[in-house]
């Protein structure tokens, strides 16, 4: 499929759409070079799919439920610990919570989180009016606390990307019209809803959460207007520099910041996730298709991360999107972003010791050795999983501790057969990675990660999403779908061709050291309808037919150690017939596998956050670009959704008021543990 049969295709309703069907063309070149290819060689692929798969990673690995046959799913949830009554399933232009919970409306795309903000004028949108308001499409989400029992605190939102076609009246979409309507008034507007906010919030004297619209440490971060500075390996490297900052060490603005994380000492980590969808070129051939010469110097970076992308025009109006004009720009994006959310005026810092690639995620958590881990997914089809582990130890000393962002190792996963995971250093002069294979410096290997970690014999994922490490040296890994993995190219951590649902890996470092090189995995969940036998699904037996869901994306660790899980099916929703939703999935005992159904969003909505307080009795969770996704499908509409005629006008279901992405506080009715 082309740029220009993507852009004209009927059934992709909308921008959103449209990208899932680009990132159907991997990019990955380096499929053959996989380590269960090397084995395949070996052994032969029938052995290996009724040996050691079949046996080794289904049944000691996941346990005996693997073994059930997919079975007409029974009530729900019997040994799970996760004491709610489970909602049904289902799909229409509202959210839903579990019976006993409240759900509240906190934070909605507009509403002005400074004291001096003006109040949202949908009509009449500026880009000043919108870095004093809260973002558009609020994927992660965590909280700061601010005093001794957790009543006061600062909530951290990514703002990953911007719906115009819902956002801006009579617009409708752009990116299949040559962005004809898009002026710089509204692409510096796109601009300001993009990046994160900082807002503090607090219990008022019923117990229910309030925006401080006064708060001294709230603030937006854009790529409109914050700057950075960039360290680590790559800062100062020659790849970085450009017209606007020739030493290669600051940058305007993060973008497409999707989940994250908060560090122990409690700074924010903002992951930039589908960044080359910001580049733009002038020089386009027929198909409407970026033309970058072989030689050009970032040509092969170019090509394996997907640059320009062409999702959005900023690159008209700001040359700094252009790589005809700036051909490195695109090299001081796909990192991850520390903030002090305390500080208002401090400077958000690019660590590149990170690695360069689609961060989705950056959870952290501290070793058992003391070193600072983060657990990142690179979100493409056939790409891979990273870690990274600092080299020092996390003290009482805040500054120090920032510098554990810099300096580290990266690692990048390779799950064999046998159910072992190998961490892979990404280190400058190890194995491949040296000036031969391009790589001049660790700078060359942060900008070009996933060169470098094709070179080690990574192993290619099923879009890694999120992940989620447990104090205990456990990790969760979400997979969200591969319909692009053929039969050929299943390996024992992917094991299903064309997968549209999506499974969950677990891993167990070794020794239970988070900062172990190697590990074991197992497969937690398959997801998908367990009553369709074609489907292949594995779930626990005890998961109903409103537990089980597809496409995990976010995920959260409760202050029980328990899993939840969040789902962006995309258009692909319809497959399920379900919307998207968070979901308690039960890791140990006999109900090991077994999922039930918590909240779910309106029609179109993706689930983002979670994040729990540490007390465990709040809730934060994030509904992106309600009323978008695939709502030709839904019954009754059955058309795409525009600002004027939208699926949906969830939360305010005002007639003069578009779907608004917002934050959801949950509580329990009367006090105490969620699910307890
Ligand atoms: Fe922004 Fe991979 O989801
Ligand atoms: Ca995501
Ligand atoms: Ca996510």
């Amino acid at each position: 499929m082309t740029r220009h049969d993507i852009l004209n295709d009927p059934s992709i309703g909308n921008k959103a759409e449209a990208y899932e069907a680009f990132d159907d063309i991997p990019t990955n070149p380096n499929l053959e070079r996989t380590i269960g290819d090397v084995i395949n060689a070996r052994y032969g692929r029938r052995e290996i799919l009724r040996g050691m798969l079949g046996v080794t990673a289904t049944t000691t690995l996941f346990g005996t439920s693997a073994m059930v046959a997919p079975h007409q799913a029974s009530a729900a949830g019997h040994g799970s610990r996760y004491a709610f009554d489970e909602l049904t399933w289902g799909n229409d232009e509202n959210h839903h919570v579990a019976d006993g919970y409240d759900a509240q409306v906190l934070l909605r795309w507009g509403d002005p989180i400074t004291a001096d903000a003006p109040e949202f004028d949908v009509m009449n949108q500026t880009a000043a009016a919108q870095l004093k308001q809260f973002g558009y499409n609020n994927d992660y989400v965590g909280f700061v606390p601010l005093n001794q029992d957790g009543t006061r605190g600062l909530l951290c939102v990514n703002h990953e990307y911007t719906n115009e076609e819902v956002m801006f009246p009579g617009l409708g979409r752009q990116d299949n019209v040559g962005f004809s309507g898009m002026t710089p008034e509204l692409i510096d507007i796109e601009m300001a809803a993009h990046g994160g906010s900082v807002v503090e919030i607090a219990k008022d004297a019923n117990g229910a959460w309030q925006v401080v619209r006064d708060g001294k440490m709230n603030r937006r971060i854009s790529p409109l207007d914050t700057a950075m500075t960039i360290d680590g390996p790559a800062a100062g490297h020659a790849r970085l520099q450009t017209n606007d900052d020739p030493t290669g060490t600051k940058v305007i603005g993060t973008l497409n910041n999707c989940a994250g994380g908060l560090t122990p000492w409690g700074t924010w980590l903002m992951a930039e996730e589908n960044f080359h969808g910001y580049f733009w070129s002038d020089n386009l051939d027929a198909d409407g298709k970026p033309v970058i010469a072989d030689d050009a110097p970032e040509a092969a970076s170019y090509k394996r991360y997907g640059v320009p992308g062409m999702w959005y025009n900023w690159g008209a109006a700001h040359d700094r999107f252009n790589v005809d004009k700036e051909p490195h720009a695109p090299n001081k994006f796909g990192w991850v972003v520390e903030v002090d959310p305390m500080d208002p005026t401090s400077t958000p810092i690019k660590h590149t010791a990170l690695g360069r690639f689609r961060h989705e995620g950056s959870e952290t958590t501290v070793s058992s050795d003391g070193r600072l881990v983060i657990y990142m997914g690179d979100d493409n089809r056939f790409d891979y999983q990273y870690k990274y582990v600092s080299g020092g130890k996390v003290t009482d000393d805040r500054a120090a501790n920032s510098k554990l962002l810099s300096d580290g190792t990266l690692y990048v996963a390779r799950f064999d057969e046998d159910g072992t995971v190998a961490w892979l250093p990404l280190t400058h002069g190890t194995g491949p990675l040296t000036a031969e294979n391009g790589f001049n410096d660790q700078g060359d290997v942060m900008i070009d990660t996933r060169i470098a970690a094709d070179l080690l014999g990574a192993t290619p994922m099923d879009r890694p999403e999120d992940a989620q490490p447990r104090g205990d040296g456990t990790a969760y890994i979400m997979l969200t779908n591969n319909t692009k993995r053929g039969a050929d190219d299943v390996n024992a951590a992917n094991p299903r061709p064309e997968s549209s649902f999506g499974h969950i890996i677990e891993i167990k470092e070794h020794g239970g050291n988070h900062a172990a090189t190697t590990g074991t995995w197992s497969i937690l969940v398959k997801c998908g309808d367990p009553s369709l036998a074609e489907v292949g699904a594995q779930w626990n037996p005890d998961t109903s037919e409103n537990g089980w869901f597809g496409s995990p994306d976010n995920c959260a660790i409760d202050a029980d150690g328990r899993l939840w899980v969040s789902t962006d099916q995309g258009s692909g929703w319809a497959k399920t017939g379900k919307s998207d939703g968070l979901y308690a999935v039960e890791t140990e005992g006999d109900a090991r596998g077994t999922s039930k159904l918590f909240f779910r969003c309106p029609v179109g909505g993706e689930m983002c956050g979670p994040y729990f307080t540490d007390d465990g009795e709040t809730l934060f969770v994030a509904v992106q670009h309600p009323g978008t996704d695939g709502t030709k499908n839904l019954a009754g509409f059955e058309r795409n959704s525009t600002f004027e005629d939208p699926a949906t006008r969830w939360p305010d279901f005002d007639p003069a008021m578009p779907p608004r992405p917002a934050v959801v506080v949950i509580t329990k009715q009367g006090g105490g543990k969620i699910a307890v």
